[in-house]
């Protein structure tokens, strides 16, 4: 799909914790658990009928993923070894729920940065890996906190939920449904790990981003891009995968199951993932008749170091500089639909008017989503 032309990404917003773990904490929290396991099972361990378990390392962390740091709601619960969990107590109905507070802080940055009030946006859509309930939609009960007319929903796409929503905002722009839309990034990510799972306890963090989607022609802040063009990829895959919902309580059998958490096949979703998504953007280039070279920087969706080397080199044929596709998962971890745009929101305003760049999201589905911009000129 290539969106209409005449609309503009005019602002962005982040909301981060102010709770910090670093590797060393994770991983010392891991092992301590690992040191209780395996002392409460030492005789089952010996006689060989219990696996023991291994630790992990800091080392290993840095080294597959890149990630040295995240922000975290609740930083006591996750490292507390006989809960590793976040405790993020329940709200009355008649409070802001957190994800709505998350979203109403990023959206409050965006605005700003789009230079725009709430009476300049028709809607908002919350969209994110995880919702926190079924209804009612958290997109209207941020519309109603920022004092928004119009209307609000949710959506959902795994890691590439902002850029799915990007492209519907623009679709609703395009068609008169709306003047200018918000859309909000809000990832409680610490929800959906199983800390005690050595291979993806380092993997996630918390974090909202935002951002301010309307027509050019009302655009008007200093850092604002124009959306050339926008693509979405799908290809179904169980290789990311979490099988908590509403359904479960009707197999009760399977509550509390290791898969009603986020549960991936790491090795796989890297191979598979590289070509499709080098391809994706490749090919999305060319159909601009735009050449890789001409791109002056690349967001790309912040889960592995190592999987967005590989991607920018295959789609520039060299290995990009971190000043072409900058990384900020090594201080926020993956924190799925926000990362590409946090990326975007620190590292964008350098560019000068007329610069090409490509934001390309990629995660769980498998769903990928490519927006390329270029910077306007005031
Ligand atoms: C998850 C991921 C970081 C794991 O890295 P990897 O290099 O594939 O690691 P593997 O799972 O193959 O494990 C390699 C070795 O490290 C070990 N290991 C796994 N976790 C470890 C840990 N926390 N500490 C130390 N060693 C660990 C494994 O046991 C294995 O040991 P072995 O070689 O003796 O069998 C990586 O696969 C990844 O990020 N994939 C992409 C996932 C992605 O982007 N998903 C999108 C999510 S939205």
């Amino acid at each position: 799909m290539t969106i209409l032309a005449g609309i503009a990404l005019s602002g962005t917003g982040v909301f981060t914790p102010d709770q910090e773990i670093t590797n060393d904490e994770l991983v010392a929290s891991f092992n301590e658990y690992v040191h209780r396991y395996n002392a409460t099972h030492a005789k089952a361990i010996e006689a060989g009928t219990v696996q023991a378990l291994l630790e992990s390392s800091s080392e290993f962390i840095v080294k597959a993923s890149g990630i040295k740091h995240r922000y975290v709601l609740d930083k006591k619960g996750m490292l507390d070894p006989d809960i590793m969990c976040p405790r993020i107590p329940e709200r009355p109905d008649s409070e802001l729920s957190i994800m709505a507070e998350m979203s109403v802080a990023a959206a409050l940055a965006a605005l700003a940065s789009a230079e725009r009030k709430p009476a300049d946006i028709d809607g908002v859509i919350v969209s994110c890996a995880n919702l926190p309930r079924a209804y009612p939609a958290l997109g209207i009960e941020v519309q109603s906190a920022l004092g928004i007319e119009g209307f609000g929903f949710d959506m959902n796409v795994g890691c590439s939920s902002a850029t799915y929503a990007l492209q519907l905002a623009c679709g609703l722009i395009a068609s008169g449904n709306a003047r200018a839309i918000v859309v909000c990034n809000p990832e409680v990510l610490t929800g959906h790990v199983d800390f005690r799972d050595r291979d993806c306890h380092f993997l996630f963090g918390d974090a909202a981003s935002a951002f301010v989607v309307e027509r050019i022609d009302t655009a008007r802040s200093p850092n604002c891009w124009e959306i050339v063009s926008a693509r979405m990829k799908s290809r179904f895959s169980n290789n990311i995968r979490n099988n908590y919902g509403f359904l479960n309580r009707t197999a009760p059998e399977g509550i509390g199951s290791r898969d009603k958490l986020f549960v991936q096949q790491g090795r796989k979703v890297f191979k598979e993932v590289v070509p499709l998504v080098s391809d994706f953007i490749i090919e999305h280039l060319a159909a601009n008749g735009l050449a890789p070279t001409l791109l002056r920087r690349m967001w790309l969706h912040q889960a592995n170091i190592n999987m967005n080397d590989l991607i920018a080199w295959r789609v520039l044929g060299r290995r990009a500089t971190p000043d072409e596709a900058p990384t900020v998962l090594d201080e926020y971890a993956n924190v799925s639909s926000a990362g590409v745009i946090i990326a975007f929101n620190k590292y964008s305003a350098d560019l000068a008017s007329g610069d090409y760049g490509l934001m390309c999201s990629f995660g769980a589905g498998y769903s990928a989503g490519s927006v390329i911009l270029r910077k306007m000129q005031f």
